[in-house]
């Protein structure tokens, strides 16, 4: 009998995104402070077996996709023998990286064998210098290497995520969709979320609105179904004149929570239920002792607390290193 995953307010919960790690071989400025965070430790985080046993059990509650990530997933070792357990073990789910590329070059051909159905790429910018800035410590050569690396694996679905900032990356559209387009990869650009204070203001945020209207394009852009019924916040747009396609996501001003289909798992096992809901059950404990029964009931009682919206809940500080996006 397959128990369906569905909150208070009739969604249907079948995708999870679970974070691997805390860690990242980048320092993001809108994502972690300078020093890095602090690290859990590998008793602290489950263990690739734990996170196998919590995705077969949520399988069986009707999941079908799981999107990885950190962190930057591929610097947890044995990730991608991992996902190709997973595979063997779970035929039919959908697996998903969002990953910084960085490690694509090394990691591609063995994702691709393993059966990886996407990558989502983080890069905000094409700019060397402006790269190494806003990442810290990151070097730009990596990434084209990484994403070079994908395509000739054959990784057919490949999103590239810029979060667009004022006078950081606000001019580059132009230049990042003609990039997009030569690299066959499909550019989502997404608005800048309030999560690290310290470098959020409110100068720095464009909206979806203003995104659209700054488009090289002009308004040629007509909505579009590209993407499909699971994928979520983003919003796409076809330009007739061009033949491109691009996404929009409006994480901030226009939340798609109505139609939200999504659980997050974090490194240290903790279920949340919304991306902005500070409130966690740890499900660690059960699912280290394998506690299939009382592990199905706490995620059934837990999606009880997914909120309507995040509007209506209070969200606290976040740091979205821990959370994975
Ligand atoms: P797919 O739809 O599976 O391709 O993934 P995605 O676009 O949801 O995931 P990705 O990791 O590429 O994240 C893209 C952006 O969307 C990031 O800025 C995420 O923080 C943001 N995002 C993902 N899920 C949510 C959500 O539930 N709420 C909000 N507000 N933002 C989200
Ligand atoms: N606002 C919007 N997107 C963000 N990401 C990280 N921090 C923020 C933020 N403050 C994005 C990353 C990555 C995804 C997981 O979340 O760029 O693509
Ligand atoms: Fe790492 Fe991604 Fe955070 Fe940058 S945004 S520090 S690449 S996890």
């Amino acid at each position: 009998e397959l128990t369906e995953l569905r909150d208070d307010y009739g969604r249907r919960l079948n995708y999870v995104r679970i974070s691997v790690t805390d860690r990242c071989n980048y320092r993001c400025a809108y994502c972690m402070p300078p020093e890095g965070v602090k690290c859990l430790s590998h008793e602290d985080i489950l263990r690739y077996e734990d996170i196998k046993f919590l995705c077969r059990v949520f399988v069986e509650l009707g999941v079908g996709k799981f999107r990885f990530t950190g962190g930057e997933p591929l610097v947890r070792k044995g990730l991608v023998p991992f996902l190709k357990e997973l595979h063997s073990e779970l035929p039919g789910i959908k697996t998903a990286l969002t990953t910084n590329a960085s490690l694509l070059g090394e990691y591609s051909a063995q994702l691709a064998e393993a059966g990886i159905h996407s990558l989502n790429i983080s890069l905000d910018t094409l700019d060397p210098e402006k790269f190494a800035r806003i990442t810290r410590i990151g070097s730009i050569e990596g990434v084209f290497e990484g994403i070079r690396a994908a395509r000739a694996a054959g990784i057919g679905n490949i999103k590239l995520n810029a979060v667009l900032i004022r006078d950081f990356n606000d001019r580059e559209i132009a230049d990042m969709l003609a990039f997009s387009r030569r690299e066959g990869l499909l550019l989502r650009l997404i608005e800048f979320m309030p999560l690290q204070d310290s470098v959020w203001d409110k100068n720095s945020f464009i909206s979806g609105e203003e995104i659209l209207r700054i488009l090289p394009g002009g308004d040629a852009w007509k909505r579009s179904t590209a993407g499909g019924s699971d994928d979520g916040p983003a919003q796409y747009y076809f330009n007739e004149k061009t033949g491109d396609t691009i996404g929009i996501i409006t994480a901030v001003s226009n939340h798609f929570c109505k139609t939200c289909n999504r659980l997050r798992i974090s490194a240290e096992g903790n279920l949340r239920t919304c991306l902005f809901n500070p409130h966690e059950t740890a499900l660690k404990e059960l699912i280290r002792s394998r506690e299939t029964a009382a592990l199905r009931e706490a995620i059934l009682r837990s999606v009880h607390e997914k909120p309507r919206c995040w509007n209506d809940i209070n969200t606290g500080n976040l740091q979205m290193s821990g959370i994975g996006g």
